[in-house]
């Protein structure tokens, strides 16, 4: 009996980096997956080799800041596996820029992408938990930016602050309906994300106490905590995945 058998879970952004590793990792425990991205070809690899593992894994190219297009997918999933029980807000993007430069599109597209996600799958899947009286659980992908500020990062540490927010008013207002919501907080995660391999060398050497960069796989196990059972006590949480970063 694999830790998620018998559950669904939704992931979002599944195509690579973290999102893959939460995704074969869930699927190594048992669970079904509906994976989206908005790169297809990548997103059908994973599908593959979480299927590779003995789960189904249904996939689709779906923009996670369109409404219409959250609620395809998960009626989709729903139809597919007859429920949902854990989403994973894990889709976001990153960019570098000083804070008198940021354009209107950059923080909009930013802000629809990284938060506006989050608010839309997290409310299409509670309500068919409030309907269905399921105790599902939500997991966000926030990030040490929630918790510190970065330079030249304003737009993007706005974003995880508010998914770090919005988090923990979902856990407070559903929290009576045996509906979870935490969030992780990773620090530097060595995948296609960042922006500079000179500046992550550097952290690793100095800012991280546990003198390397986090892998994928170091936020997927704790994914698969909040997920799963074993954390049934545990709600409103952020779960810092960064090597000791924040002790500095
Ligand atoms: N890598 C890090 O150091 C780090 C640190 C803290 C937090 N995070 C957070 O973890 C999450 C995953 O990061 P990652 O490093 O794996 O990033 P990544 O860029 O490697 O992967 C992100 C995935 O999201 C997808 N995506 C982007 N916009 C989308 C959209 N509108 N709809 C659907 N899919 C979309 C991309 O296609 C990509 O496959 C993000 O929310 C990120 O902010 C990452």
């Amino acid at each position: 009996m694999g830790r998620l058998s018998g559950k669904t879970a939704l992931i979002t952004g599944a195509a690579r980096g973290i999102g893959r590793a939460i995704a074969l990792r869930f699927a190594a425990e048992g669970a079904n997956l509906v994976l989206c991205d908005l790169n297809l070809a990548s997103l059908r690899e994973v599908a593959a080799e979480a299927e590779s593992k003995g789960v189904k894994a249904l996939f689709r190219r779906t923009d996670v800041s369109v409404r219409s297009q959250v609620q395809q997918l998960v009626d989709d999933g729903i139809s597919e596996f007859g429920m949902i029980h854990t989403a994973v807000n894990n889709a976001g993007i990153f960019f570098n820029a000083p804070f008198e430069q940021t354009t209107d599109e950059q923080y909009e597209r930013i802000m629809a992408v990284n938060v506006r996600s989050v608010f839309l799958v997290s409310q299409i899947v509670i309500r068919q938990w409030l309907k269905h009286e399921i105790k599902g659980t939500i997991v966000n992908l926030a990030s040490i930016g929630a918790a510190v500020a970065f330079v030249d990062s304003s737009a993007y540490c706005t974003t995880k602050g508010a998914v770090a927010t919005l988090t923990r008013c979902i856990a407070l207002e559903y929290g009576p309906r045996g509906i979870r919501a935490n969030s992780m907080a990773p620090g530097i995660i060595d995948t296609p994300m960042l922006p500079s391999q000179a500046d992550n060398e550097r952290w690793a050497k100095t800012a991280i106490p546990l003198r390397r960069l986090g892998e994928p796989i170091d936020v997927a196990d704790v994914a698969l905590f909040l997920a799963s059972d074993e954390s049934r006590y545990i709600t409103g949480e952020m779960i810092f995945v960064d090597g000791g970063w924040m002790l500095n």
